[in-house]
């Protein structure tokens, strides 16, 4: 029985593909909120399935654990949809984030904005004193960067500050590309990086997260 030795492993592999090729699609395809997330108790909030393989690096419900990387809990939905887009298309690159937006749809990308958007925001690991003002050379920054109003202009309030020196120092090099961002960030000294950094990593967050 030549023949049935010949075909089990094929299709065997071929089942393999299917199954390997159906959990892919359905991790790709199902982050969406689950249809009966309204019958979950009350208090209980569904988590879309693919969040899972973000929080790694970004920390539970989007509070990182490490400095150098991004807070993503309570900043804006639009924002963070910009960004994940511009990672997928490379037009921001990272490393890190590339591999894991490249197979992820239009959809998922939305999925994965709006739950990050709505979690409460990190509190800052060295608050500053509630009348610390924002030095001088950082009230141009506040226009963009403390305005709900502005869809895709982050909230740096509460950012880890190593985080915000190393994008600060990526627009002045150029390697992070933004046309509003490259000669705000030309601007600016080494000093005065540091100093806007702390200042705002230091501030109380403001949240796109409803309370
Ligand atoms: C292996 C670690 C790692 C994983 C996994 C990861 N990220 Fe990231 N992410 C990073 C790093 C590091 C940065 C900062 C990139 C830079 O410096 O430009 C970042 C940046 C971002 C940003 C930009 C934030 C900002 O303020 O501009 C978004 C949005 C983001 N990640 C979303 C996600 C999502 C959604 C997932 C899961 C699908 C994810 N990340 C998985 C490491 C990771
Ligand atoms: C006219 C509006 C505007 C002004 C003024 C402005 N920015 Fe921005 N900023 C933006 C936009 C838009 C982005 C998003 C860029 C992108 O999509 O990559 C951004 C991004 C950033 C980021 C990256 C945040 C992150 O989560 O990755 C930092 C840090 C930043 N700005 C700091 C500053 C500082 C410091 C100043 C003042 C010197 C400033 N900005 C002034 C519009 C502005």
């Amino acid at each position: 029985m030549p023949t049935l030795l010949f075909f089990r492993p094929a299709a065997q592999i071929a089942l393999a593909l299917a199954a390997t090729l159906g959990s892919f699609s359905a991790h790709a395809g199902d982050g969406r909120i689950p249809a009966n997330s309204d019958k979950l108790p009350a208090g209980v909030v569904a988590v879309p399935a693919m969040v899972s393989q973000c929080l790694g690096c970004h920390g539970p419900t989007g509070h990182s654990q490490n400095q150098d990387w991004p807070n993503l809990a309570g900043q804006k939905q639009s924002y963070l949809l910009q960004q994940l887009t511009d990672f997928r298309s490379g037009a921001r690159r990272h490393p890190m984030m590339d591999p894991v937006v490249k197979l992820l749809s239009d959809a998922d990308l939305n999925t994965l904005a709006h739950y990050f958007s709505t979690q409460s925001p990190a509190q800052p690991r060295h608050p500053a004193a509630a009348n610390a003002k924002m030095p001088a050379v950082g009230i141009a920054c506040m226009a963009c960067h403390d305005n709900a109003a502005l869809p895709i202009e982050p909230y740096l309030h509460a950012q880890k500050a190593p985080y915000l020196i190393e994008q600060l120092r990526a627009f002045r090099a150029g390697k992070r590309k933004n046309a509003v961002m490259a000669p705000m960030a030309k601007s600016l000294s080494d000093q005065d990086i540091e100093v806007i950094a702390q200042h705002f990593s230091a501030q109380a967050p403001i949240s796109a997260a409803k309370p």
